[in-house]
C-alpha cells in the first residue's frame, strides 16, 4: 500500500489537526516532540505520512500532488487559488474576514471613494472590492501586523482576519464590514481524490463523525 501523504500548515492548526486525527485513530507518536525540528512524521502501520509546511504553500503541495490532502485555513485557500477540491470544514480556528479601520473610515466606504486598502490577502481584497462591491481602490500589500497600516497613514482600511477582535480594539480600529467567515478546511488533491477514493473517503467519513 502506498502512503498517503497530509500537508498540515505548522502551528496551532497542525497541533489542532493532530487532536483530531487521534479521535479518528490516527496519531503520530514522532511528531507529539515539541523540540523536534523534523518536517516529516510517519506513521507505519497507516501508511501514512505528514508534513508541516508554511499555511500558504499547503495548497501548493496539494495541487502539484506532492501531498494528496492538506489541512489549511479558508483564508489562504481562497488567496492562493490553488485547483484542489476542498472537501470538509473541520470547524476549528473559526475567525472572519473582514474589512476595518478607524469608525471614521466607514463613510469612505459608503461612497464608493478610492481608497487605500492594506493586507495580507490581495486576491481577497481584490475580489471583494471589485467583484461584490464595485469600488476601485488601491491595494498594499503587506505581510503582517497589518493594523499599523491605517494608524500610521499607510492606508485607509485594511482587509485582514478577525478572531476576538481584541488586537483592533486594542488599536482603536474597528470591523467596518465583514467578508466572509473562515475556519480550517480539509483539501484533497484532485487525482489522488480518484486513486484513492477508498481510502480518503474513510478519513473524510470518519471526521465527519467526530464534528
Ligand atoms: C492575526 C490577524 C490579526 C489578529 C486577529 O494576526 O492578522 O492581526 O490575528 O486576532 P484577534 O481578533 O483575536 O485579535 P497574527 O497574530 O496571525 O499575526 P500577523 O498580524 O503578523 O499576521
Amino acid at each position: 500500500m502506498r502512503y498517503l501523504t497530509i500537508a498540515l500548515g505548522k502551528g496551532r492548526l497542525a497541533d489542532n489537526t493532530m487532536k483530531l486525527f487521534q479521535e479518528i485513530g490516527i496519531t503520530c507518536e514522532e511528531m507529539k516532540d515539541k523540540n523536534s525540528r523534523k518536517l516529516i512524521f510517519v506513521n507505519e502501520e497507516k501508511r501514512l505520512k505528514f508534513f508541516l509546511a508554511k499555511g500558504p504553500d499547503v495548497p501548493t503541495y496539494v495541487e502539484y500532488g506532492a501531498a494528496d490532502i492538506g489541512v489549511v485555513g479558508k483564508d489562504t485557500i481562497l488567496e492562493e487559488n490553488r485547483r484542489n477540491y476542498e472537501v470538509l470544514d473541520l470547524a476549528f480556528g473559526k475567525c472572519r474576514m473582514c474589512v476595518c479601520g478607524p469608525e471614521s473610515a466607514g463613510e469612505l466606504l459608503k461612497h464608493h471613494e478610492m481608497i487605500k486598502v492594506a493586507t495580507k490577502y490581495p486576491r481577497i481584497a481584490k475580489d471583494y472590492f471589485y467583484n461584490v462591491k464595485h469600488q476601485t481602490v488601491d491595494i498594499i500589500k503587506l505581510n503582517g501586523s497589518i493594523e499599523l497600516a491605517p494608524i500610521v497613514g499607510l492606508s485607509d482600511v485594511i482587509v485582514d482576519i478577525v478572531e476576538t477582535g481584541s488586537t483592533l480594539k486594542e488599536n482603536g480600529l474597528t470591523v467596518l464590514e465583514e467578508i466572509c467567515p473562515l475556519s480550517a478546511r480539509m483539501i484533497v488533491n484532485r487525482v489522488s481524490m480518484r486513486m484513492e477514493y477508498e481510502r480518503i473517503n474513510k478519513i473524510i467519513n470518519d471526521l465527519k463523525g467526530k464534528l
